[in-house]
């Protein structure tokens, strides 16, 4: 079975948990696409499909919401995950039905929060500023939640 996890990330969150699943299916069949770099990938050398984005500002990167609307036709017709990364728990599930439309939530066999992390040593100074005021924290944390990697993963592969 040959998978791609297709995904965007700012701050290299989303990005560590794309290699983690994509570790955790084995990297010989599993390929990563950022969408930061990666144009017109080839869905259909794919027989399953995973997709992550993160949460700024409370939207996920337009580079993903593109590429879910331009692609919906294909991704209804293949098993396909979709993950999310963000910081504020009470916030989570809503932000994630906004990221991803209704149509692939309901066919996706795995839809998973997979927590989130501040790296400030790859904010600029206003995100900095933003993420202090707004959380009050001031140094780098991490809240990757690899229990939900592994549930996708154990789900996709049902
Ligand atoms: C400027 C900024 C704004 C953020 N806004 C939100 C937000 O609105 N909601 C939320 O849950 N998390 C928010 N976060 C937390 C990010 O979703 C979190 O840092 C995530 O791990 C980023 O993943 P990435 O490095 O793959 O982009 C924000 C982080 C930054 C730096």
């Amino acid at each position: 079975m040959k998978t791609a996890v297709i995904y965007r990330s700012h701050h290299g969150t989303t990005e560590k948990v794309a290699t983690m699943i994509q570790q955790a299916l084995g990297s010989e069949n599993c390929m990563l696409f950022n969408l930061k770099t990666s144009k017109n990938i080839d869905l259909s050398a794919f027989d399953r499909i995973i997709i992550g984005g993160s949460i700024h500002a409370g939207n996920i990167q337009n580079k993903i919401k593109e590429f879910c609307k331009n692609n919906q036709d294909l991704l209804l017709e293949k098993p396909l995950g979709l993950f999310l990364s963000c910081m504020e728990e009470d916030k989570a599930q809503e932000q994630f039905d906004n990221a991803y439309p209704e149509p692939l939530r309901k066919h996706a066999l795995s839809c998973k929060l997979t927590g989130g992390e501040f790296n400030f040593d790859r904010m600029n100074f206003i995100e900095k500023m933003l993420i202090r005021k707004i959380s009050g924290i001031n140094d780098s944390v991490s809240k990757i939640n690899n229990d939900k990697i592994q549930e996708l993963v154990a789900e996709m592969s049902d």
